[in-house]
């Protein structure tokens, strides 16, 4: 295995939805959603190390994901199945994200090793290859890819650029684990939200229809299954609009600055993991691959 210091080290940031509608559901299960997704500047951190036997290998074991359902090593043998790389890699991956938690962090990781590999092993692929094929991953992974704050239709991979404000958002990390696949099964799921109509993708007009209109339709299931995730909207509604991310755990609060977003986060610290951060506008990989 390669010293420390021959890894390549790379960020995998954190995603919220700032609202999440669900709006119909495919032949073959998966739901169209409309969503907005934003990165905040906290996640993951993973470092690569090339290997010239073809092999992908973690450098510890993460308890509970075993390697051949690992997302990141799934993406990794994605990238040599599509580009018929014969390279490897020794992977690090340092989570601080929560797993189940609706922040993407997997998702995440699995974008980072697509565009660290494509340079490390100097494959040149383009966003675009590389956001069509991480869809195989998880509906969230060519969000991290595309790199932008974005509007998202389809499953999540129709995605186009949205202009926000910068923003602060106070986290809560409620002491559960939410799998996604059985709050999207749930019988008592909205499917039928109807399709919002964008006027145009500009600052001002979003920023209004995201805050009048926009809810997250997977709350209420997760809610009813994980009181956890009510008890922890209950605790930052007292200080604004509070949402659930994705399909949970976490919960989030817009703040206008760094100030009110640490003083809400001390206010609920006694009861709550939670810990605040920026708004994110781009990838810290983003000029990493060409568009
Ligand atoms: O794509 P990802 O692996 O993150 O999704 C996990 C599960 O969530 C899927 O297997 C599916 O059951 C559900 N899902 C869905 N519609 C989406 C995204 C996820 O039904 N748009």
């Amino acid at each position: 295995m390669a010293a420390l210091d021959d890894f390549l080290h790379c960020p995998a940031p954190a995603k919220i939805n700032l609202f999440l509608h669900v709006t119909g559901r495919r032949p073959d299960g998966y739901h169209l959603l409309q969503t907005a997704f934003r990165m905040i500047d906290r996640g993951d951190t993973l470092g690569f190390s090339l290997r010239q036997d073809g092999e992908i290998r973690r450098t510890r074991d993460i308890p509970g994901v075993p390697e051949e359902t690992d997302l990141v090593v799934r993406a990794a043998r994605l990238l040599q199945q599509k580009t018929g790389c014969r390279l490897g890699a020794d992977i690090r991956l340092d989570k601080h994200l929560p797993m189940g938690g609706g922040l993407g962090g997997g998702s995440s990781d699995a974008a980072t090793t697509l565009l660290a590999l494509n340079r490390l092993w100097q494959l040149g692929c383009t966003r675009s290859e590389l956001q069509t094929w991480s869809l195989a991953l998880g509906a969230d992974v060519p969000f991290f890819i595309f790199g932008e704050t974005a509007w998202a239709e389809g499953v999540g991979e129709a995605l186009r650029p949205l202009a926000l404000p910068p923003a602060w958002y106070v986290i809560i990390e409620p002491p559960v684990s939410v799998p996604t696949p059985e709050i999207f099964r749930a019988k008592d799921l909205t499917r039928d939200t109807p399709m919002l109509i964008m006027p145009g993708f500009a600052a001002e007009q979003t920023n209004a229809l995201l805050e009048q209109q926009g809810r997250n339709d997977l709350q209420k299931v997760a809610c009813r299954l994980y009181p956890e995730v009510q008890s922890a909207l209950d605790a930052l509604g007292k200080f604004g609009a509070a949402r659930m991310s994705g399909s949970g755990a976490c919960v989030f609060l817009p703040c206008t600055s760094e100030q009110q977003a640490a003083g809400v986060a001390e206010a609920v610290r006694s009861e709550w993991r939670v810990w605040h951060a920026p708004s994110l506008d781009r990838h810290p990989m983003h000029a990493w691959v060409e568009d």
